[in-house]
């Protein structure tokens, strides 16, 4: 068998290899300091994000307390209803069905994998409380588009998987994804594009009644130390990861070029196979390659994919069943046609896009994926 070497689809301990000396000295300052709840290294990295990104950020658990907590702030509870899309991880959907509320699902475009806006419209009714948009794999949802369908409807946008992707055009040309709905939630897992070494989130906010009200929700319901004026949960962005997030930070643009790099050479590998679909970049948004999902037709995705793991190569389907026909979900509303998210669910194929991998390594998927076709 013409087995090259296993194709991980991200290599953190490689990746890590190039700063390793500088997460080992921001680990060891935090070891010094004593200081592992809060203390400077967190001050230090929520300013430094609140900078980067142009609004207010502080450091929470993990992504989906941000996504819980911005709800919470926003009052979200039975009998509301909160549109997001049948195409996304459990996440973005478990956090409405934790709270007591309903999910009423919209489809997505085949294209961009990100909501449709003539589908949430479809979704809204007088019961809708806020809109979760997903920027899935990497680049933007349409925001601007969503705000003229759903009028006044809050919008939580969920940037677990698109940290530092952009507004090319638009009102909000400039902008970082979760920088402009009324809450950004963050993931820091670590393979996320700014990954910690463990869980880590935060919550962007530019209103600085909802800013307080999500962080003291974040903080047992306390504004101050010991008076809880509201119930609130314990979510905190460890001190220790902070500091990793920070030294992570200084090689973050650097990763996107190259990342960008690895999807041009897919782009030129894979051209012009018929049962493949590359994944395309919407002109509004910057994309900052979380992954690159092909779409493979013919009933070809699960066969690709067995092949390519047996050639050493990884990748993923993100994600498998859509989430209105997950046992979990399924008492959840169905008010529009879901066909573009059923249909994807079982297209999607991504394949590793991994900083630190070598073009090598994207030419041998490519070939590997072209031999694939030529059988
Ligand atoms: C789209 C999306 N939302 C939310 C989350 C939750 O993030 P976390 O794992 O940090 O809780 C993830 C993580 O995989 C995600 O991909």
């Amino acid at each position: 068998m013409d087995k090259h070497k296993t194709i991980p689809m991200i290599d953190l301990p490689r990746l890590h290899s190039k700063y390793a000396a500088k997460l080992d000295d921001a680990i060891s300052e935090v070891l010094d300091s004593g200081s592992y709840i809060g203390g400077n290294a967190l001050t230090a990295f929520q300013d430094r994000l609140s900078t980067f990104l142009n609004t207010k950020v502080f450091g929470v658990g993990n992504g989906t307390d941000a996504l819980q907590i911005a709800l919470m702030a926003l009052n979200i509870g039975p009998g509301d209803e909160v549109i997001v899309p049948a195409f996304t991880y459990a996440a973005s959907a478990e956090v409405i069905a934790l709270l007591g509320a309903t999910a009423v699902w919209c489809d997505v475009c085949t294209e961009t994998f990100n909501l449709k806006p003539s589908s949430v419209e479809l979704a809204l009714s007088s019961k809708t409380k806020a809109i979760i948009a997903v920027h899935l794999y990497g680049q933007l949802a349409d925001i601007e588009a969503v705000e003229k369908t759903a009028v006044g409807i809050p919008i939580v946008e969920d940037t677990a998987q698109a940290f530092g992707a952009k507004f090319k055009s638009g009102k909000y040309q400039g902008k970082f994804a979760g920088s402009v709905g009324v809450f950004g939630a963050f993931s820091f897992f670590p393979t996320k594009p700014l990954g910690a070494l463990g869980d880590g989130g935060g919550i962007a906010c530019n209103d600085q009644v909802l800013y307080n009200k999500a962080l003291s929700i974040a903080r047992h319901g306390q504004k101050e130390k010991y008076v809880h004026d509201i119930v609130g949960v314990n979510s905190r962005l460890d001190t220790i990861q902070a500091a990793i997030l920070n030294v992570k930070l200084d090689y973050f643009e650097r990763e996107l070029i190259r990342k960008a790099e690895i999807k041009e050479l897919y782009y030129s590998g894979l051209n012009n196979l018929e049962n493949v679909s590359l994944p395309t970049e919407c002109d509004f948004s910057t994309h900052v390659w979380h992954q690159f999902t092909i779409k493979v037709y013919q009933n070809n995705r699960d066969k690709l994919r067995t092949y390519l793991e047996n050639k050493g190569v990884s990748s993923m389907v993100y994600y498998p069943i859509i989430l209105p026909d997950q046992r979990a979900y399924g008492s959840m509303i169905e008010r529009t046609s879901l066909s573009n998210s059923r249909a994807l669910s079982a297209q999607v194929l991504s394949l590793p896009i991994d900083p630190s991998m070598s073009n090598n390594d994207v030419q041998f998927i490519c070939k590997s994926i072209n031999e694939y076709f030529a059988k």
